[in-house]
């Protein structure tokens, strides 16, 4: 296999403060339980159905094309859904499908309320949700309210005059000088987040590429047009949102210069604070209006948030706190994106998820079109399989709503593109050869050993597939019961029927073991509870679970799941022998 490693986090704030070198709805059955419900909910509501998900981003240039031209289209979504219902998905999380330029690949929107041709036609849209809803999937779309593309109508407008009635829907300013920029600002793209216009002789702010023009949230008319949009899609169904980059919506209006922290990024940039470019307080008086938009329409519609941030204390402010009134699902990037596996960073991380956020629900992820696989962060070369059952585990046997990315399933791997001029991703051209851009993570979906993986017909396909199709793809792993897709299915089965898994509170077990993350889930009174114990190194590792304290017996134990055939028959917590990277799950009663 021709792995190329990277071990490139993309993350605003990653890209900002660290050099990257460093670096039916039939939701499932209700289970009697007499847990008292989450803190956020009213008594006796029920679960809304996010509580439990599996949420699958597709990202749709790259999972099925079905008209040959090497692009992946929503037909090819609908065609897949049956494989997606077999997984076990209950939401699909749509990157950008809205009619674009692509610079961005979606993220540069031209239309708010259609579809691009590339990827089809409204129409198709409609049946995608209908065929959906009848497997009992829900759409939820990505919606990108920090910029549009510099080939928005808004943005046409914008910068035709001065005095045009949009001017102020982006952020404008006279520079310091001639030639030289409002401020210091960069771009998380790289270099000056500013870019002069000579018919208007001002500059406006691009926090990513130039062509994606911040949008003035300052101004109420673009609050309302972006919850018009926002209503556009929630009247055709869609189940709620994934909020691109949300914490960038307001900067400083004083535009006061950013400090220089020291060192600089792979842009070749001096590293800047973001104090004045992320994270202002203005933006959870939008979370909270916005929360009542989507609140307004029934079927508990969701709001999850691509929140990179430092620590769980800034994760729980995208809740809401102890209101509860801001995002449904802001995603945890401190479990997901942690990048090495230490057993003791990983507990304190699910630890502080658990208890620091006033109860609301985690969310979990690991692998996004952003960043490297997954499979090659954590991967050491020599135990990847093992380390992917490990990173599945983790996912679906804590207490987090679970979020995948296509392929994760199977195993896919990175692909960085060797050469410059094969890059797709601008930030790849930008900044080579120190960040190749975000094509590796971004390749072709891996269904069979057919030409093209059986993604498209096409000749040549947007981004080649990875040259391990042959082997690690969905109908070779369907056949093979030890296959990383056949783990996560069981994993996926098992926390769907076992009620412990669904919302059994969880408590560290082992808590200072440096090498073994162990936890139990508990049971409702007088039923089974469910404990984890993952093996995080290269070496053999035997642990004793001391159940005292957390009100669990361990009478009665049985394996439910593990990759080491001699804890199939494990009768005990006392003298538990882990192989490398071995995961163990066992019910105890
Ligand atoms: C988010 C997206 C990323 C995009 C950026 C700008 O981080 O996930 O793909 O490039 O926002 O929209
Ligand atoms: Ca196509």
């Amino acid at each position: 296999m021709n792995l190329i490693r990277s071990t490139r986090t993309f993350s605003l704030l990653a890209l900002l403060i660290i050099s990257l070198n460093q670096f039916g709805w039939a939701q499932t059955p209700l289970v009697a339980s007499t847990l008292a419900p989450a803190p956020h909910q009213a008594p006796g509501d029920s679960e809304p159905w996010w509580m439990h998900a599996l949420i699958y981003e597709i990202y749709p240039r790259s999972f099925q094309d079905s008209n040959g031209d090497g692009i992946g289209d929503l037909k090819g979504i609908t065609d897949r859904l049956d494989y997606l219902q077999s997984l076990g998905v209950n939401a699909i999380w749509l990157s950008p499908i809205y009619p674009s330029p692509q610079v961005d690949f979606g993220y540069d929107i031209s239309d708010y309320e259609n579809v691009d041709p590339q990827y089809g036609t409204l129409a198709d849209f409609d049946q995608l949700v209908a065929e959906a809803k009848k497997r009992n999937i829900r759409i939820i779309m990505d919606m990108v309210m920090n910029h549009t593309s510099d080939k928005h109508p808004w943005f046409i407008e914008s910068k035709s005059s001065r005095t045009n009635p949009k001017r102020d829907w982006y952020v404008w300013r006279d520079g310091k000088g001639p030639g030289i920029p409002p401020n210091n600002w960069q771009s998380v793209f790289g270099h000056s987040a500013w870019k002069f216009d000579s018919t208007t002789n001002q500059w406006y702010y691009h926090k990513f590429y130039a062509e994606q023009p911040d949008l003035n949230w300052r101004n109420p008319e673009v609050e309302k047009a972006m919850f018009d949009a926002v209503r556009f899609w929630l009247d055709r169904g869609v189940a709620g949102f994934r909020l691109d980059a949300i914490p960038t919506l307001f900067e400083d209006p004083q535009l006061r210069d950013a400090k220089e922290t020291g060192g600089t990024n792979a842009y070749g940039d001096p590293i800047l604070d973001d104090t004045y470019t992320d994270n202002l307080p203005e933006v959870h008086d939008v979370m909270r209006r916005l929360r009542k938009v989507v609140a307004s329409y029934p079927g508990d519609r969701v709001l999850i948030g691509e929140t990179y941030l430092p620590n769980v204390q800034e994760l729980d402010k995208w809740y809401g706190g102890s209101r509860h009134d801001e995002l449904n699902l802001p995603m945890d990037m401190q479990i997901g994106f942690t990048n090495k596996l230490d057993a003791g960073l990983f507990r304190q991380r699910i630890e502080d998820v658990e208890t620091k956020v006033h109860g609301n629900q985690p969310l979990v992820v690991f692998d996004n079109h952003d960043n490297a696989r997954s499979w090659n962060r954590y991967g050491d070369g020599a135990h990847d399989a093992a380390i992917a059952r490990v990173i599945a585990t983790m996912l679906f046997t804590t207490r987090a709503t679970a979020m995948m990315y296509y392929g994760q399933e199977i195993g896919m791997v990175t692909i960085t593109p060797a050469r410059k001029e094969d890059v797709k991703d601008p930030i790849g051209v930008i900044g080579w050869p120190n960040e190749k851009g975000r094509d590796g993570e971004r390749t072709p979906m891996q269904w069979d050993a057919s030409r093209n993986a059986g993604f498209s017909t096409a000749a040549v396909t947007w981004l080649p597939v990875a040259p391990d199709y042959k082997t690690v793809n969905v109908k070779v792993e369907e056949a093979n019961p030890d296959s990383l897709l056949n783990w996560y299915k069981n994993l996926i089965e098992l926390r769907r029927t076992n009620p412990a898994l669904r919302d059994g509170a969880l408590t560290m077990l082992d808590p200072t073991n440096p090498n073994v993350l162990s936890y139990v889930r508990k049971g409702a009174a007088g039923t089974a509870s469910v404990v984890v114990s993952l093996n995080f190194t290269a070496q053999p590792q035997t642990v004793s679970l001391d159940l005292a304290g957390t009100g669990v017996t361990a009478d009665n134990v049985k394996t439910l799941m593990t990759d080491d055939p001699s804890l199939q028959s494990a009768t005990g917590l006392s003298h538990i022998v882990l192989p490398p990277f071995a995961s163990w799950v066992a019910s105890v009663q």
